[in-house]
């Protein structure tokens, strides 16, 4: 506790997948995910709230071209990126976000607007307006890599169904498939939780395919917890892990043990996936069917990460 006030806690993630190639690679993605950390740990030291600390995560995040989010999005079937993010805040318990959205810098951003909306989660043409209505700079989030990928899969007539591994900088041949997304999920210094999520999506996607990162599956928190996912965003979907996970702690559940239960579900239906998550006690857990997690933390002593978490446990968890 820090006078009154509690410890803030933060979790974020760069996406899930096959793992990194080399040290190299691990150190550099440590160190994305490290600098955004220690920025938004201060921002909640500051006594900031966990939704303002969850959006500058998320900007820092989708602003990193390592990322599949924002700038460094992948490209969908037909070479066009369209991107979702969402974002929910843990005491209104209020859910808000845009679905494959283009041409914007910080789909966070617009997630953030509405939440104060009547209307709260836009689709292609509605966000593009609301884009339109805030004025927003035309922005374009291609990268070259990004666009030597879909290049690359082209020639190969799209045979391979899901983008490379979102932290790499090289170009990932179609033989090493990976995902990736943003997280974020903050509890304050007054003991709310806010969670946000944002994607590209899986790469190389029919025109319309709609991510688990606008849905409640994929991001969702209450008063109790707050869960960002990663992965496969139809696995995420089928197992509603997002709100499977904070549903089980508004019922009883610690934190670590809904996340087990969850996982080992998830695990035996075979799903590909991710998540991070906090509650409102500041247990920080994370979980993993996929090979590896691009996920790193702060519990108020240290700073963390799950890069080179392997291993047979699905799950794992600080308080
Ligand atoms: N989880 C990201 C996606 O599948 O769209």
């Amino acid at each position: 506790m820090l006078d009154n006030r509690v410890q803030p806690k933060l979790i974020i993630h760069g996406g899930a997948g096959s793992s990194l190639k080399g040290k190299e690679a691990v150190a550099a993605v440590r160190r994305s995910l490290y600098n955004v950390i220690e920025e938004v740990y201060d921002l909640l030291l500051t006594g900031a709230d966990a939704r303002d600390a969850v959006v500058l995560g998320c900007q820092l995040l989708e602003d990193d071209p390592r990322f599949n989010a924002g700038t460094g999005s992948v490209l969908q079937s037909d070479g066009q990126i369209r991107m979702s993010a969402a974002l929910m805040e843990g005491n209104s318990q209020r859910f808000s976000g845009v679905i494959n959205v283009g041409r914007v810098q910080n789909p966070i951003n617009l997630a953030k607007f509405l939440q104060d909306s009547a209307d709260r989660v836009l689709s292609e043409q509605g966000a593009a307006e609301l884009l339109r209505e805030l004025n927003a700079p035309v922005y374009n989030p291609l990268t070259d890599i990004r666009l030597q990928e879909w290049m690359l899969e082209r020639q190969d007539n799209f045979d391979k169904t899901m983008a490379g591994v979102v932290a790499e900088r090289e170009l990932v041949k179609a033989s090493e498939p990976g995902r990736g997304t943003i997280g974020v999920v903050a509890l304050d210094s007054q003991g709310c939780l806010a969670a946000g999520t944002s994607t590209g999506g899986k790469g190389f996607e029919r025109i319309g395919r709609v991510s688990d990162c606008a849905m409640p599956a994929g991001n969702y928190a209450t008063t109790k917890a707050a869960v960002s996912c990663t992965g496969i965003g139809e696995d995420i979907i089928d197992e509603c892990l997002a709100a499977r996970v904070v549903v089980r702690v508004t019922d009883g559940l610690s934190l670590a043990e809904a996340m087990q239960r969850s996982f080992t579900e998830a695990s035996h239906n075979g799903r590909d996936f991710g998540a991070i998550s906090i509650d409102a006690t500041g247990a920080i857990a994370w979980g993993k069917t996929s090979q590896v997690l691009l996920s790193a933390y702060h519990d108020g002593d240290r700073i963390g990460d799950t890069l080179e978490w392997q291993g047979d446990e699905l799950t794992n968890f600080v308080v």
